[in-house]
């Protein structure tokens, strides 16, 4: 199947449902998404001039790092599956596109390359990647959720275990998720002294995505911890409170 998206034109497999499932290889309702991605990548340039390499770590069709590509962005591609780096590859050339494709676990590139920017958009949640996406990311770490039920606290004790926070179920779920995937990426971040600042984070439809600057210091990490914090919520009478502390 041939999708048009921004300036490129890419073969994703054909896929039941629509591709709208939790464990989809291209996810049509992500377009907005990877249109953001364009766009935050485009704005973080003019800020940051010196930035040049972009690295979607688990690209499957690679549409996303295609994107980048074809606006000026040093693209590499990385994934664990056959099908997927093939069409990377293709993808990249069907659009006349430089770009290098690993075919490895993203962790492990991560852990021995770094690039000026890193792409974590796995299926469900980004923490098995987290540590290695820091070590590997030198200045801006894009990161999407998909796992809304733990994030939210639908399903408490995942949250609880993958994000090492306490997710309460509120009708302000997807605030909630956002904070609860920024207060566990700060804290990844901080293990290495570096702090992790959101520049721009969005709750669409079924996912949470956030991106982080880098500024390296334990000073600075240490600030970051200090802005994390706790809400006290009252669902009968709607009193609330936040605190800040661990
Ligand atoms: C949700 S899809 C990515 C969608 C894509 N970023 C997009 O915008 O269309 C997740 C991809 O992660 C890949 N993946 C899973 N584990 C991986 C790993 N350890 N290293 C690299 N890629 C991995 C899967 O093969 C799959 O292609």
């Amino acid at each position: 199947m041939r999708v048009s998206e921004g300036q490129v034109t890419v073969t994703v497999p054909e896929q039941p449902d629509a591709g709208t499932g939790s464990e989809v290889f291209f996810n049509p309702v992500q377009e907005l998404n990877r249109d953001l991605t364009v766009a935050t990548l485009r704005a973080y340039r003019e800020r940051t001039p010196r930035v040049e390499s972009y690295l979607d770590a688990t690209a499957a069709s690679g549409i996303r790092g295609v994107r980048a590509a074809a606006d000026g962005w040093e693209t590499s591609l990385c994934d664990v599956d056959d099908e997927a780096v093939a069409l990377c590859r293709s993808n990249l050339d069907d659009n006349d596109l430089d770009g290098t494709v690993h075919h490895e676990n993203a962790n492990v590139l991560m852990h021995s390359e770094a690039f000026d920017v890193v792409d974590l958009d796995p299926f469900g949640t980004p923490i098995p990647f987290a540590d290695a996406a820091v070590q590997g990311t030198k200045h801006l770490l894009c990161v999407t959720a998909t796992d809304t039920a733990p994030l939210c606290g639908a399903h408490f004790e995942s949250g609880v275990r993958s994000y090492g926070a306490v997710p309460r179920n509120t009708e302000f779920h997807p605030e909630m998720g956002l904070r609860v995937l920024l207060s566990a990426m700060v804290r990844t971040a901080a293990r290495y002294d570096i702090a992790a600042r959101p520049v721009l984070s969005h709750a669409t439809n079924h996912y949470v995505r956030t991106y982080l600057e880098f500024d390296h210091g334990a000073k600075v990490a240490n600030d970051c911890i200090d802005d994390l914090g706790h809400i006290y919520y009252c669902q009968r009478c709607l009193w609330r409170e936040s605190e800040r502390g661990l």
